[in-house]
């Protein structure tokens, strides 16, 4: 594709494809260096570390032209808006933006726009989506288990203002894992009952394969916090108690940064059955495999 804004547009076969080349750049020692010629922006409108810095070293490791560009020192404090400074960069010689923003589907008016040629990639947009960390995500499932065909996955926590929820329950239910959910039921809405079925804490942590938590978003909060951080942990979070209820082979995820002691107790963030490291450590594979394919875009058209 041309942009990578969600991962909807893939097939099953698509998405496996991505996986592996992801995987490919992880075996691999060396990299492409074919992109000295493509020049890149990372236009951070929220504050990011793993998403942004691992998008800068998967564009160093393919030989790519990374432009700085800081939300504070440019011209977006003198107002100008995101579609003017994206046909800026557009106009003086960016080939991609990788852009997180805090409005929902903020690429719309980028992708509507003629003058604008610059591959648009979407780095989390609001509550919306954040499809690199859902690539990553299921790459880290894949090395774990080969195939996604009937593994049990739960997703926990702030379901609501979550995008990397809303990415991966249509995701992973297309590769054919059965999704289970849990945390505040006021967070659970209808849209996730399309996708699984809501389970209590205490049950779900007995059977599941995946156990994903999600960080409490307080910055999308618009009332005073319902919990306290040791309410939270003791509800709806991965307790140590809970963590030996789980089967021997099942994997812990979180997107990070986490919230430690809150959605999951400190202590379990490298504990064995943890890949939150991993899944960090891919991030930067999956995000190179997402560069190589917007370019392959522009390459064949
Ligand atoms: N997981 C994730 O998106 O982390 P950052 O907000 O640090 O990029």
């Amino acid at each position: 594709t041309k942009h990578f804004i969600s991962l909807d547009p893939f097939s099953k076969e698509e998405l496996l494809y991505l996986i592996q080349k992801g995987l490919a750049f992880k075996q691999a020692n060396e990299w492409p260096q074919a992109y000295q010629h493509v020049f890149v922006a990372n236009l951070f409108f929220e504050n990011s570390t793993r998403t942004h810095k691992s998008f800068e070293i998967a564009e160093r490791k393919m030989g790519m032209n990374v432009i700085p560009f800081e939300a504070s020192t440019s011209s977006v404090q003198k107002g100008e808006t995101l579609y003017d400074t994206v046909l800026t960069l557009s106009a003086i010689g960016a080939d991609i933006c990788v852009i997180r923003h805090y409005e929902e589907a903020f690429y719309k008016e980028l992708l509507d726009s003629p003058s604008i040629q610059t591959h648009i990639i979407n780095a989390g947009d609001g509550s919306g989506e954040h499809p690199s960390q859902s690539l990553l995500d299921i790459m880290t499932i894949y090395e774990e288990f080969g195939s996604f065909e009937g593994l049990h996955i739960a997703i926990v926590g702030d379901l609501r203002h979550s995008r990397v929820a809303k990415s991966n329950m249509k995701i992973l239910h297309r590769l054919g894992a059965r999704l289970y959910f849990s945390g505040p039921k006021e967070w659970f809405d209808d849209r996730f009952n399309d996708y699984g079925q809501y389970v209590d804490m205490d049950e779900l942590v007995t059977f599941v394969d995946v156990m994903m938590m999600l960080r409490v978003q307080h910055e999308r909060h618009e009332n005073q916090e319902q919990f306290s951080k040791t309410q939270y942990h003791q509800q709806y979070g991965l307790t140590l108690i809970r963590e030996q209820q789980m089967k021997d082979q099942a994997i812990i995820l979180h997107p990070a940064p986490v919230n430690r002691d809150v959605e999951l107790a400190s202590d379990l963030v490298e504990a064995p059955r943890s890949r939150i490291v991993t899944q960090m450590s891919n991030g930067v594979f999956a995000r190179m495999a997402i560069l190589d394919t917007v370019m392959h875009y522009k390459e064949e058209a």
